[in-house]
């Protein structure tokens, strides 16, 4: 027993949990993922499980992915992303609701799948469903060889390393930095993307390792503190826009499966479609508002809270006024293209998700009733 706690605390490398671990290792996970496919000075995304089979890619009536939980929200990230740049139809699906519904998929669809283990078995299962119908299914996992690494016709790994805490945080943001990949690369080929555009993209998609660095030094202290204010919250409802709207329900899931808080994401404007009946002194609501990316629409959306004294924790780029003015915690994040801004704000996120469950004692590591890979339905 002492053998095996002394050898867990080397594996932590100091840390107190692998998940503040994981969250610490982005920098270097996203980097990683990057690495030998962006060549930012020869302008070349190199990405041989997309290039080998281009011809799908570029023949596909529509891509559908496929995946559950943090990974479905990547998915929906994903969408955004290549619709944005490759101008290819993208549904995304619950894997567990694709493989009951008798979905109508054809030769000519391409089905990706996300997945960090490679091994839950709702996402294997319709991932198989597809393959019998004549689906070209690629994979996107992190655990090398894994069950749906296997199976697919081809993928891409998110080369993120292993991820011990239940809670996803490297492996998505790792998966979001493969879909950029993906999405650039795609719009570039099929001329979707122009040159210069490409260009500084990848320029900036280079430059996130070093911007989560800084967001994790600059913020760590002040979302520990911000954190202490929020231990005793029975609710939280987490809002964002546009690529934020995905990061905002990956926010809310990650508080809710360590903290035990109930917690919801929306996108801002549905606010007002129901959410906004909750809204009181009581609720604490975190709001995701870079520059750019509908900042004017989420600025209406504060001002909304505000008026039903919501607690509203911001998170801003660096010398925002306007949203941080009528907020009550500000977190400060650099700006990046909209593209990439989930994988810059949602490292704040993790860190509010982190910290509110250790105040309350909760078993970050192995959040009760969880489990890492769900192989079973
Ligand atoms: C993430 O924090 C969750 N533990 C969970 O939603 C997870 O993302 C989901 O079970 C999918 O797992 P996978 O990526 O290994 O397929």
């Amino acid at each position: 027993q002492k053998l095996k706690l002394s050898l867990e605390q080397i594996e932590k490398s100091g840390y107190e949990h692998f998940m503040l671990k994981e969250i610490f290792e982005q920098p270097k996970s996203v980097h990683d993922t990057m690495r030998g496919r962006l060549l930012v000075d020869e302008g070349v995304i190199k990405m041989a499980g997309i290039w080998d089979h281009i011809e799908k890619f570029k023949n596909a009536n529509r891509i559908i992915i496929i995946a559950c939980g943090t990974s479905w929200h990547a998915g929906l990230i994903g969408e955004y992303l290549i619709e944005e740049y490759a101008r290819i139809p993208v549904e995304v699906e619950y894997a567990s609701e694709f493989r009951y519904r008798n979905p109508i998929i054809t030769d000519k669809d391409v089905v990706i799948a996300i997945s960090q283990s490679g091994e839950t078995a709702d996402t294997m299962a319709a991932l198989k469903l597809a393959k019998e119908r004549g689906a070209f299914i690629y994979g996107i996992c992190n655990v090398v060889d894994s069950s749906i690494a296997r199976i697919t016709d081809a993928g891409s790994y998110t080369h993120a390393g292993p991820e011990i805490g239940v809670a996803s945080t490297k492996a998505f943001t790792a998966q979001l930095t493969i879909l950029s990949l993906i999405a650039l690369k795609l719009g570039k080929h099929n001329g979707n993307l122009g040159n210069a555009d490409f260009m500084s993209l990848i320029a900036e998609l280079d430059a996130i390792p070093k911007k989560i660095e800084d967001v994790l030094s600059s913020t760590h202290e002040l979302v520990q503190n911000i954190a202490k204010d929020f231990v005793q919250a029975t609710n939280f409802l987490y809002l964002g826009r546009g690529y934020n709207y995905p990061a905002a329900l990956e926010g809310a899931l990650k508080l809710k499966e360590i903290s035990y808080i109930h917690a919801e994401g929306y996108p801002a404007a549905e606010m007002k479609h129901g959410p906004i009946a909750l809204i009181d002194e009581n609720m604490p609501i975190v709001i995701i508002a870079p520059k750019k990316g509908h900042y004017d629409k989420i600025v209406s959306n504060v001002q909304e809270i505000k008026a039903r004294k919501g607690k509203v924790i911001a998170v801003v780029n660096r010398g925002d006024t306007q949203v941080s003015e009528m907020s009550d915690y500000v977190i400060e994040i650099p700006e990046t293209s909209e593209c990439f801004s989930p994988i810059i704000a949602s490292v704040p996120l993790q860190l509010l998700a982190y910290y509110i469950a250790v105040y309350r004692g909760a078993n970050v590591d192995q959040p009760r009733n969880l489990a890492k890979s769900v192989t079973v339905e």
